[in-house]
């Protein structure tokens, strides 16, 4: 059985996020049945949630409605993240949480909510990237998985020793932004992709990868088979 897992960048510009959720995605990949799709944040435009709790008025063709029709990008996203059976999402550690764009597309999805709970029971796991290695990584994550447990998702990880010793990622997978030492901003071009030098970061990438791949692959079974899932029957 297919599953299509989606990549999701939420980090303002092209760079390390990007380089971590796309080496998971050729992980989920290289596990055989899996079509991908990737956006990255930064080539949209999204606008924070106002609340004016139109969205207790929509549905899943119209999804967050804001003050009259949105504009922004938001609705078009939603939609390739209702489409997809499995998400990794990646976002940069921004004074120890989620950046300001990105958390903008978490508050409106609450639209997906109330038209129909379209995220329900997708797998996701979860991806950081910071300068410094007590940064705030994986309360960022826990951040994330927040967001995926409220939408009635699955988050999912790698636990300890799993499947090599001293690379298990139990939360999900971190990268320091150079290794061993981060490679400073002010060295942009080389800054942009300093994760490819995080060995044991990328590793913990590609077996999150994986993991999410094969989970998608188990709940997508069970969906098909079982009969008290929602919206069909039960909560
Ligand atoms: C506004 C801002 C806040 C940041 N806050 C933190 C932080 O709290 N902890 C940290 O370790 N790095 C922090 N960083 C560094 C980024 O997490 C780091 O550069 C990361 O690699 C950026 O990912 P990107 O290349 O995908 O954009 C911050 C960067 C910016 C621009």
């Amino acid at each position: 059985m297919a599953v299509k897992i989606l990549g999701i960048a939420g980090s303002p510009r092209h760079g390390n996020t990007d380089v971590m959720v796309k080496t998971a995605l050729e992980a989920a990949e290289s596990t055989g049945d899996v079509e991908v799709d990737f956006f990255s944040t930064a080539d949209f435009e999204i606008s924070g949630c106002t609340s004016c709790y139109n969205c207790t008025k929509t549905n899943m063709d119209q999804l967050c409605l804001g003050r009259g029709v949105r504009k922004d990008d938001a609705n078009q996203l939603f939609k390739r993240m209702i489409d997809a059976d499995g998400w990794l999402v990646g976002v940069p550690v921004y004074f120890g949480s989620i950046p300001a764009q990105f958390k903008a597309l978490v508050d409106r999805s609450m639209a997906v909510e109330m038209a129909g709970y379209g995220f329900r029971n997708k797998v996701a796991g979860a991806l950081t990237v910071a300068f410094d290695r007590n940064g705030g990584l994986e309360r960022t994550i826990t951040d994330l998985q927040s967001w995926f447990l409220i939408h009635d998702m699955i988050p999912v990880s790698v636990g300890p020793e799993r499947p090599d010793h001293g690379i298990g990622c139990y939360w999900g997978a971190t990268c320091l932004q150079g290794w061993p030492y981060p490679v400073h901003s002010s060295e942009m071009e080389k800054s942009l992709e300093g994760v490819k030098e995080d060995v044991i970061g990328m590793q913990q990438t590609k077996y999150l990868g994986m993991r999410v791949a094969e989970m998608t692959k188990v709940i997508k079974a069970g969906y098909e088979k079982a009969d008290t899932v929602w919206p069909y029957k039960g909560i």
